[in-house]
């Protein structure tokens, strides 16, 4: 019953921002949430048979065996101990129907991560980290942080296919209307399948406890029409271009943000941390967990450890000049 009610309750909120959406796994909206949805629904339905059977007869049992005060000689009820064809229903009837449900789950889980069995309209490589997810996109030597764009199904006709890595510990990837969860696994690589059948914003997050911080690792699917999804690759295609003033970008250059973080164009080529070529084209930071704004970004580089405590980014200490020349370079990168 606590399974039911928690996985009713499965509202994706997310942490600082203003907006509140629900990811709601009774409203699918990728292949594979809905034959997840329905499979569910099927398990749900004869479980739930089972039940009203059960507890159909354990209260008729009740009502019809119960002690009556003026009965001095009630009822008793037929012995069955030791019936073989009662032993043998009651054996063979519930293994029956765990079959049943092993074939239906185990033919959609080898569905989900054949490879092979179609060209994808994508390949996305994702790498889980303590607390983010690198983003690759290796035909086009695109790489970005925490918001994936993908093209919608209507408009390619095929999926996205996935796969999933760990650079640390054990992550989940999960996006409840379009796909269950699956593991990212140091030293092993995972498939997966996922579509979207609507643009949107389709809210995901980590499902393996990873770490403190693991609440905060969300994660955002952005589904477009293939014409705008074009226009978000070629965009992220380009190396960095700042119209900044060079004073920023030097500062930048000669603190330790570039052994860990890339900007495609510059000296800056650290794997640690989320690539910032395009930082200011994604709508959040922090793994989805802030807004951002302005304030929010120059409140996360002042001090991470305020805002997201034990983060692997550090507070460089920076003194307030250091800090208004580090905001103009990243503000300009779009
Ligand atoms: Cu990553 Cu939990």
């Amino acid at each position: 019953m606590f399974v039911v009610v928690a996985s009713i309750l499965v509202l994706l909120q997310t942490g600082g921002l203003r907006e509140r959406r629900v990811a709601n796994i009774f409203r699918p909206l990728g292949t594979q949430a809905a034959h997840e949805y329905e499979i569910a629904l099927f398990t749900f339905a004869i479980t739930g048979a089972i039940f009203v059977i059960v507890a159909g007869l354990l209260f008729y049992i009740i009502w019809r065996f119960r002690h009556r005060p003026s009965d001095h000689n009630p009822d008793e009820p037929p012995q069955v101990y030791g019936s073989n064809q009662i032993e043998i229903a009651w054996t063979f009837i519930p293994i029956l129907g765990v079959f049943v449900l092993i074939g239906v789950t185990s033919r959609f889980i080898f569905s989900l991560q054949d490879t092979t069995s179609q060209t994808p309209a994508e390949r996305i490589r994702i790498v889980g980290h303590q607390w983010w997810w690198e983003v690759h996109y290796p035909d086009y030597g695109v790489v970005t942080a925490n918001e994936i764009h993908i093209p919608v199904s209507g408009s390619t006709g095929r999926p996205v296919l996935l796969q999933l890595e760990s650079a640390d510990v054990i992550h989940s990837f999960w996006v409840p209307q379009l796909s269950g969860k699956t593991d990212l696994i140091p030293g092993r690589a995972n498939t997966m399948w996922i579509d979207a059948r609507a643009p949107g914003i389709y809210l995901g997050n980590c499902a393996e406890y990873c770490g403190t911080q693991h609440a905060n690792m969300l994660l955002r699917v952005f589904a477009e029409p293939k014409p705008a999804y074009d226009n978000w690759i070629a965009a992220q295609r380009r190396s960095a271009q700042s119209d900044a003033a060079q004073s920023g970008r030097n500062v930048f250059e000669s603190l330790s943000c570039v052994n860990c973080h890339t900007i495609r164009g510059t000296v800056a080529k650290g794997v640690f941390g989320p690539d910032l070529t395009h930082l200011m084209s994604r709508t959040t930071i922090a793994a989805g967990m802030l807004e951002n704004t302005p304030k929010n970004l120059r409140d996360w580089v002042n001090d991470p450890q305020e805002m997201k405590p034990g983060s692997l980014m550090p507070s460089m200490k920076l003194t307030g000049a250091e800090l208004n020349a580090i905001m103009s370079y990243l503000e300009s990168l779009h």
